[in-house]
């Protein structure tokens, strides 16, 4: 079947006061990617040509994450929350001169996939027409019924409030994900009244207007899970659960160990190679990478990107991490590079077989292959106003508990011996370089020292 192109109509127009934030709620994360994020990224999945978001009147916050995720994207303002089918309107223009499906999506629905959107479509058949995304919830309390009658048919969508005692008991129910396949799409919405107990425009009652104008109105259903939506942080945590689980099950299908699945976090956009470990307790944050055959022990953090560097995580084919290491923003680790507990490495590369066993910090360096850095190393690479940089050649050693402040070098095969503080010049390739008072040992010092305090405190007596 060849399908027609696809408008998306996203709807992130609502507050989300039940969220009790300062933020507005489309633009909470769920594995480290906006809820808006997620409908846009399924908009795209699922083949829109074309995308328009409604967003209300100021939420600039809201309109510069859609622009981020989807540069060509319509934004427009719904000025008063009138009702889902009052926000679709907002949207008139980019409808109107739309031909082909349009697809309504709430974008706070995060866990809904491309592939139910296209069975969505499907449904429509050739011929124009509606069709609404159903689903069975195990309790329907609050939701939109679909009333189907004898036949099979789809008769109307009843709110919660507006439904009958009996209309009350039926249990499949409005995802909010509806696909048009009519020009009449504008001059439905605008037959829709607000003569209902919330005073609302319902995007809902366009199934009784489409079915009066003779069009045909399907449903299609999902499980209740995917279109799970979002209005309270008890909620988000419900979604982000089973977002997890999904992510969790494709990361092992695709050839990763997870020893203990449930408590790993991986975000969006995770990419984990074949034959890598993953120990409990780790967490992914969005933009990192882990190639073939790496080790991830337990109790890890990689954050990935952040607002300031934008480089993400990189481990690379065969490195260890861990445990208990942390791996910041711009971290990349070479391959078969060890990075051990208690390290914290932040915008730095390491290259090939480079070692950071134990207790340090390598912030803004480039360490050449086949360093090793010793225990309680430390760039310093912070002096209260600029970042400087550390570059420690390949096949250098550096000395346990040595403080590098930047900017800085170390040549390569140099060697930096164990409590040193070096500054300003660089260590010359192959040196030895020793920063430290003289050492000064004192034959039998405490003896004596002992006799004369002893004598002294004798005479105060
Ligand atoms: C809606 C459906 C209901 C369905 C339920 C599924 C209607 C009338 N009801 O109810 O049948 O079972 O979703 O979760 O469609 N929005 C705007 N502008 C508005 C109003 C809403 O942009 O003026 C947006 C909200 O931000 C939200 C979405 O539309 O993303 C749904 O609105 P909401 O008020 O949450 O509808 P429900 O009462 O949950
Ligand atoms: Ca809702």
């Amino acid at each position: 079947m060849t399908m027609q192109p696809l408008l998306v109509v996203i709807l992130a127009a609502g507050k989300g006061t039940r969220m009790k934030s300062a933020m507005p709620k489309v633009l909470h994360p769920l594995a480290g990617r906006s809820l808006l994020g997620h409908a846009i990224a399924l908009s795209k999945d699922a083949g829109a040509t074309r995308l328009a978001v409604v967003v209300g009147p100021d939420m600039a916050q809201v309109e510069t994450e859609a622009r981020r995720h989807a540069p060509d994207a319509s934004i427009v303002v719904q000025h008063q929350q009138l009702g889902t089918a009052n926000a679709v309107l907002a949207a008139r223009e980019v409808i109107a001169s739309h031909s082909g499906d349009v697809c309504v999506l709430f974008a706070d629905t995060p866990l809904l996939t491309a592939g139910t959107v296209h069975h969505l479509r499907q449904s429509l058949g050739q011929a124009s027409g509606v069709a609404v995304l159903g689903f069975h919830a195990a309790d329907p309390t609050g939701y939109g019924r679909l009333l189907i009658d004898g036949a099979g048919s789809l008769l109307a969508i009843r709110e919660d409030r507006d439904a009958s005692a009996a209309e009350r008991k039926v249990t499949l129910c409005n995802s909010g994900v509806v696909a048009f396949r009519t020009p009449k799409l504008v001059s439905i919405l605008e037959r829709i009244g607000n003569a209902n107990a919330k005073q609302e425009y319902y995007l809902t009652d366009a199934i009784e207007i489409a079915r009066e104008q003779g069009l045909p109105v399907a449903a299609s259903t999902c499980t209740e899970d995917e279109v799970l939506g979002i209005n309270s942080r008890d909620q988000l945590a419900v979604a982000e659960a089973i977002w997890q689980r999904r992510a969790r099950l494709k990361v092992m299908r695709d050839g990763a160990t997870l020893i203990a699945p449930e408590t790993v976090w991986l975000s969006y956009d995770t990419v984990i190679g074949r034959d890598v470990v993953i120990e409990p307790n780790v967490i992914i944050g969005p933009g990192v990478v882990i190639e073939d055959d790496v080790t991830i022990k337990a109790n890890c953090h990689l954050q990935g990107i952040d607002r300031k560097v934008s480089t993400g995580v990189r481990v690379r084919k065969g490195a260890e991490i861990g445990p208990f290491a942390r791996l910041r923003p711009g971290a990349d680790i070479g391959v078969e590079a060890h990075i051990g507990n208690f390290v914290e490495i932040k915008n730095a590369t390491l290259e090939q077989g480079a070692k950071a066993s134990h207790l340090a910090y390598i912030g803004d360096a480039h360490v050449g292959a086949d360093a090793n850095i010793g225990a309680g190393t430390i760039t310093c690479n912070y002096d209260g106003f600029s970042k400087g940089h550390t570059e420690i050649g390949a096949g250098a050693f550096i000395g346990s508990n040595t403080a590098l402040v930047a900017p800085v070098a170390v040549g390569s095969g140099a060697y930096v011996g164990a409590g040193s503080v070096v500054s300003g010049r660089d260590v010359e390739a192959g040196a030895l370089s020793v920063v430290r008072g003289e050492r000064r040992d004192i034959p039998g010092w405490v003896a004596k020292s002992r006799a004369a305090m002893v004598k002294r405190s004798a005479e105060k007596k």
